[in-house]
């Protein structure tokens, strides 16, 4: 019996050749599996290549639900953005496939399965802990880690062996995609004092070709998660599509990031993710309205670190489990209602309401009608700054020392030190 390897097959040129360079070099079977997570190829197409280039098997999975429901709206919640740019799409994807590529290895009683990822990359990492964590027995092939062709090597392998190559667009990057987002690197890209080619870009259109006037939409959220548009409900993954393609014509959801990646490599991303960009920021938004000021202030901390945790590939850790619990808890009155404004390549908020809203115009306003209590300002003041005070009047007066002086007379200085 040959042994049989899973591999997570995109339907492009270093996964395609990697269907046959597993069979030949490990004597094996391969089943392929292809995930539909919105990045807008026909998988179905994709699978039946598979079995063309001779898989025995090709599963094909829409999993754009899951991914929405389990990965991307919890990372929203989470405002979880890596360096406070990246919303994470790839990086959200990978354990969703390590899970699927898990499944697919029971299904097929396959004892390994295989990613097409580079040894230079964030991915490997993502992949390989994922599967070692959700089923330690299932061994780990990263054919392109392992043979050393390059493109063109590869593109003769193909030739040989009588693999279709699929249609090469002439574009020497290097791309992923799904629904929260799309990411290219490599070519020009790599200098990154240089402004990106304008066909890097397929979802977000340029500022001068879009409308000349400006557009309004409204998002509403449940618990910090997405769930109309313009008033009207929509699930998780029309909403997202949605998005995508009007803030996209927008120009709206263009980053621009050197990113520090897990294996210590500084690397120059540019991502598009028009929805993703948008969701953020109205999501932020109505947490300025639903959270108080501790509240949003620690989330701060758990929002880093569950973009850390994201991009660095410990989606199933301890770590994160538990800081979920904290921001299923944190977001529960994240409830209402945004509005941005979209305009020449930006998004801005313009308004926010909400039914669990802690904003008191009354507590705040300048007119009549001012419930907040002046007279209170003073002794808060005296007790908040007690201990500040206290210190001057007996120690030193902090910072104060180098200021020039412009009076003549006597400065009223704690003790000089
Ligand atoms: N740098 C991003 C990450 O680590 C994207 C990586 C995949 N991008 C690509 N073009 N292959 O999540």
């Amino acid at each position: 019996m040959p042994r049989r390897i899973v591999l997570a097959y995109s339907g492009g040129l270093d996964t395609s050749v990697a269907i046959r360079w597993l069979a030949e070099r490990y004597d094996a079977e391969v089943v392929t599996l292809t995930a539909d997570l919105g990045q807008g190829r026909d998988v179905g197409e994709v699978g039946a290549r598979a079995c063309r280039i001779g898989a025995v098997a090709a599963e094909v999975v829409d999993a754009r639900e899951m991914f929405v429901r389990h990965f991307v709206f919890p990372a929203l919640q989470a405002g979880a953005l890596y360096e406070g740019q990246y919303p994470l799409a790839t990086a959200l994807a990978r354990p969703l496939i390590a899970y699927l590529l898990v499944e697919t290895a029971r299904k097929h009683g396959a004892e390994a399965v295989a990613h097409g990822c580079t040894g230079k990359g964030n991915d490997q990492v993502r992949f390989d802990l994922a599967v070692q964590t959700l089923d330690p027995r299932l061994g780990v092939v990263a054919p392109i880690r392992e043979w050393s062709m390059t493109r063109d090597q590869e593109i003769a392998y193909a030739a040989e062996h009588g693999i279709e190559v699929p249609v090469t667009t002439a574009k020497p990057y290097s791309v992923d995609a799904n629904l929260w987002g799309r990411s290219i690197e490599s070519g020009v890209l790599e200098d990154p004092a240089l402004e990106p080619p304008e066909d890097v870009y397929e979802w977000t259109a340029p500022v001068e070709q879009t409308p000349s006037n400006p557009t309004v939409i409204r998002v509403g959220f449940e618990g910090g998660v997405p769930v109309s548009l313009d008033g009207e409900r929509v699930n998780g993954v029309t909403l997202i599509e949605r998005l995508n393609a009007l803030a996209g014509r927008y120009g709206v959801g263009r980053i621009d990031h050197v990113e520090n990646r897990l294996v210590g490599i500084k690397s120059r991303e540019i991502y598009e993710a028009p929805a993703g960009t948008v969701l953020h920021q109205a999501h932020a938004a109505l947490e300025t309205l639903t959270l108080t000021r501790d509240a949003a202030r620690f989330k701060q901390a758990a929002s880093a670190e569950y973009a850390d945790l994201i991009y660095n590939g410990k989606w199933f850790s301890a770590l994160h489990q538990d800081l979920m619990a904290f921001i299923r808890s944190n977001q529960r009155h994240v409830t209402g209602e945004v509005s941005i404004k979209l305009h020449r390549g930006t998004s801005r908020v313009i308004g926010r309401t909400s039914p669990m809203s802690l904003y008191s115009r009354a507590l705040a306003t300048y007119d009549t009608g001012d419930a907040f209590d002046h007279s209170a300002a003073v002794g808060f003041i005296r007790l908040y700054g007690l201990g500040m005070v206290q210190q001057a009047r007996v120690q030193s007066l902090p910072l104060v020392q180098d200021l020039p002086r412009l009076g003549g007379g006597e400065r009223p200085e704690g003790r000089e030190s």
